[in-house]
C-alpha cells in the first residue's frame, strides 16, 4: 500500500530549553531511521530554537487558531507557527476539545487555517471509556472524524490519530482485534468521504504506546504511525518505537 510510517512525538506542556539536547538526539534517529517520517509537535516556546537541532524530524506545533490574525489574546497562528519553523500542527487533540471545549466545527477549520499557512496535519479523533464500554466506539469514532474532516481532506497532507481517551497517559491500551477493528472503520469513513484517497492517509495510533507495544501496534494494516506523548519526552524512550516503526 505504500505508506511510510509517521512516528510523531507530542511534549505536550512540557519541555524547556534545558531538554533541545533531547530534540537533538531523537533528529538523529530520525536520520538514521529515514524509511520512517519522525517529528516533534513541541510547546511553541521551543519550535524557534529546536529547529535549529532538528536533524531528520520535523518539528510541529500542538495546535493553532483558525483565524489568520486578529484580537485572539494569547492565541498563535498557523502562519506564526510557520515562521517559527514548524512543518506540521497537531489539532482536535482531545485534551484541547475537552479543557479549551472545541468542537468538531472548530478543529476542521484550524485544519484548514493550517493548510493555508503551509502546515500538513494531524488530526486526532477517539472516544472515552463510556462510549467504549457502550460498544459503539467504531461509529461514535467514524462520526467524530467525519465531522472534523476539513474540505478537501487528502492524504499529502493531512493524517489521522486514533486516541482513545482512556488509553491516553494511562498505560493502558486497546486490545490488537479493537485498534485494528477501529482503525479499519476510520478507513472505510474516509473512503466514504474522499474515495481512494482514503487508501494513501495515515492513520495513527496514540494513547500509552511505548516500546514495549509499538511493534505490536504497527504491525496492525491500518495503523500506520503512532503519536506518542510520555515515551517521546526523552531519546531513550522514544528510541525503540522509532526502530519499531523502521
Ligand atoms: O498525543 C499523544 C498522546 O495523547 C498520548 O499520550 O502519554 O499516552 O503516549 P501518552
Amino acid at each position: 500500500m505504500g505508506r511510510r510510517k509517521l512516528v510523531v512525538g507530542n511534549w505536550k506542556m512540557n519541555g524547556l530549553r534545558a531538554q533541545l539536547g533531547e530534540v537533538e538526539a531523537i533528529g538523529g534517529l530520525a536520520r538514521d531511521h529515514a524509511a520512517v517520517e519522525v517529528g516533534l509537535c513541541l510547546p511553541a516556546t521551543l519550535i524557534a530554537a529546536a529547529d535549529g537541532v532538528k536533524g531528520g524530524a520535523f518539528i510541529g506545533a500542538q495546535d493553532c487558531h483558525m483565524k489568520a490574525n486578529g484580537a485572539h489574546t494569547g492565541c498563535l497562528s498557523a502562519a506564526m507557527l510557520v515562521e517559527a519553523g514548524a512543518s506540521w500542527t497537531i489539532v482536535g487533540h482531545s485534551e484541547r476539545r475537552q479543557d479549551q471545549g472545541e468542537t468538531d466545527a472548530d478543529i476542521a477549520a484550524k485544519a484548514l487555517a493550517a493548510k493555508a499557512a503551509g502546515l500538513k496535519v494531524i488530526l486526532c479523533v477517539g472516544e472515552s471509556l463510556d462510549v467504549r464500554d457502550a460498544g459503539n466506539a467504531e461509529a461514535v469514532v467514524s462520526a467524530q472524524l467525519l465531522a472534523s474532516l476539513p474540505e478537501g481532506a487528502a492524504a499529502d497532507w493531512l493524517a489521522i490519530a486514533y486516541e482513545p481517551i482512556w488509553a491516553i497517559g494511562t498505560g493502558r491500551i486497546p486490545t490488537m482485534e479493537a485498534v485494528a477493528t477501529m482503525h479499519a472503520a476510520l478507513r472505510a469513513a474516509l473512503a466514504s468521504r474522499i474515495g481512494a484517497d482514503a487508501d494513501a492517509m495515515r492513520i495513527l495510533y496514540g494513547g500509552s504506546m511505548n516500546g514495549d507495544n509499538a511493534a505490536e501496534l504497527l504491525a496492525i494494516a491500518d495503523v500506520d504511525g503512532g503519536l506518542i506523548g510520555g515515551a517521546s519526552l526523552t531519546a531513550e524512550k522514544f528510541a525503540p518505537v522509532i526502530t519499531a516503526a523502521a
